[in-house]
């Protein structure tokens, strides 16, 4: 208790100071009647308006509070749909600008996503799912072998077409900038969800998007793009792929030097590094070397269907905030080929996957990665962006409460992503300069 009367005044007028009030004792009836009596209206006074504060906030908040404590809708898909109204889904890879590329040439004018559109992906349908933003893939097939050479130098169109890609998915979400939001940082996309628009980010597909050049990274970077795949299903001269239906002989044995010099420039300007597709050697020593958290943008679990697309336990085993882990999110992939054996994929399976990695890395580092638009086939009962709420009701009948359901669709991935926004503050606090690490194969510089 202050000893300079400081006290004194919030108490009011005419209430005794009990604090200074000394011998009770010496006190007449009268005196002691007048002090009950005071202390009595206090009482009352602070229990009213306790009462009433707490009424307000079961008749205003019921919301909020329920998903506090947990006293959700006893039926799954009205769960879901609460659950999701107030996490949406931040899905970490969906290929629309491809499909505008090769059915419609890239030209948006004749792009009308506000009725049913060709693909899994259009503005209802990402409404009824509950779709809170997502990584828009920039993707670029892997050139052809041969003609690129064993130095990767000569596929001279892959950063023009991924620039085109930029484009496209730039325009359409200027075209509809009512639904779509521009979002650059964690925060912004917290913003726009807030607003009720879905979020919208680029991420780039493959290092072999990168021309073997680390200022394209850093172009791409200004251009929006806040994750980069080091590896689509072709190695590159950056890090080793694991293929697409089985493992290619290494060519690296993980990442080059390059690679290490391409994560230390990702980890300085704040791009994710995006672990789907990469060998397992490179995935390892990636994680293993990266100063920021990393993701994979659109991979399942290798446990539950054993392809060398989805992530093996001992990779799962290095994801988490313990000593000689790193902060991560797997985002699950639902293409069926990567989910469950043929004509076995459906929304139970995918939970299979999110569950398995949720047991071996932690709930906290899974979440939704579908690879809509990008897959040719799709999972019963998840058949397009529409059907979200229909995995996260399985998930919910399994057990998961909203904390942990609320860091799959979305929290897990803000998460990664502030975390990778820290170290390139930090990084660049520290004066780190831009990399100028040339690719040592090229003879033009
Ligand atoms: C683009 O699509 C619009 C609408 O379908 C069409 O009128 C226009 O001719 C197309 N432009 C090109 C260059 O194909
Ligand atoms: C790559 O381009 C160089 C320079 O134009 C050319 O000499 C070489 O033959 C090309 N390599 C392949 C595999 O096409
Ligand atoms: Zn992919």
């Amino acid at each position: 208790m202050p000893e300079n009367g400081e006290t004194a005044p919030l108490l009011g007028e005419g209430i005794p100071n009990l604090a200074r009030t000394g011998n009770l004792e010496r006190e007449t009836p009268a005196d002691r009647r007048r002090r009950l009596a005071t202390i009595r209206a206090v009482v009352y006074t602070v229990l009213t308006v306790v009462f009433v504060v707490a009424l307000a906030s079961v008749l205003f908040l019921w919301d909020k509070i329920t998903g506090v404590v947990g006293h959700l809708p006893k039926d799954p898909e009205k769960a879901a749909l609460y659950i999701l109204n107030n996490a949406p889904v931040i899905d970490g890879h969906i290929d629309l600008p491809i499909l505008v590329r090769s059915a419609f040439a890239n030209n948006i004018s004749a792009v009308d996503l506000e009725k049913p559109f060709a693909g899994h992906v259009d503005i209802p349908r990402l409404r009824k799912g509950k779709v809170g933003g997502f990584f828009w893939s920039v993707y670029t097939d892997c050139p052809d072998a041969g003609s690129e050479g064993e130095d990767f130098l000569n596929a001279t169109w892959s950063v023009r077409d991924t620039l085109e890609q930029i484009d496209i998915a730039r325009l359409l979400v200027q075209k509809y900038s009512d639904t779509f939001a521009w979002t650059l940082k964690s925060s912004d996309i917290k913003a726009a969800i807030g607003r009720g628009q879905i979020a919208s980010l680029l991420g780039v597909e493959g290092g072999h998007q990168l021309g073997n050049s680390i200022q394209v990274l850093r172009t791409y970077y200004d251009l929006g793009v806040r994750y980069v795949t080091l590896t689509h299903a072709c190695h590159n001269a950056f890090a080793d792929s694991c293929g697409i239906f089985e493992d290619p002989k290494p060519y690296h044995g993980g990442l080059s030097k390059l690679g290490y010099a391409l994560i230390d420039e990702m980890n300085r300007i704040g791009m994710l590094v995006d672990l789907s597709h990469t060998s397992d050697d490179t995935a390892k020593q990636a994680i293993k070397y990266s100063k920021a958290p990393v993701i994979w943008s659109h991979s399942s679990a290798r446990a539950v269907h054993d392809v060398p697309r989805n992530v093996p336990d001992d990779i799962l085993k290095l994801i988490g905030f313990g000593k000689g882990q790193t902060d991560a999110v797997v985002m699950v992939n639902f293409a069926p080929f990567f989910v469950a054996e043929p004509g076995k994929a459906d929304v139970k399976a995918v939970a299979d996957h999110v569950d398995h990695i949720a047991k071996v890395a932690g709930k906290r580092h899974v979440g939704l990665g579908s690879d809509f638009d990008g897959i040719g086939d799709v999972p019963v009962g998840l058949e397009d962006v529409s059907k979200y709420p229909a995995l996260v009701a399985e998930l919910y009948r399994r057990g998961w409460n909203a904390f942990d359901l609320a860091g799959l669709t979305g929290g897990n991935l803000l998460r990664v992503m502030e975390g990778a926004e820290r170290v390139a503050a930090q990084m660049q606090k520290a004066g780190i300069p831009p990399a100028a690490t040339k690719y040592d194969k090229r003879t033009d510089l």
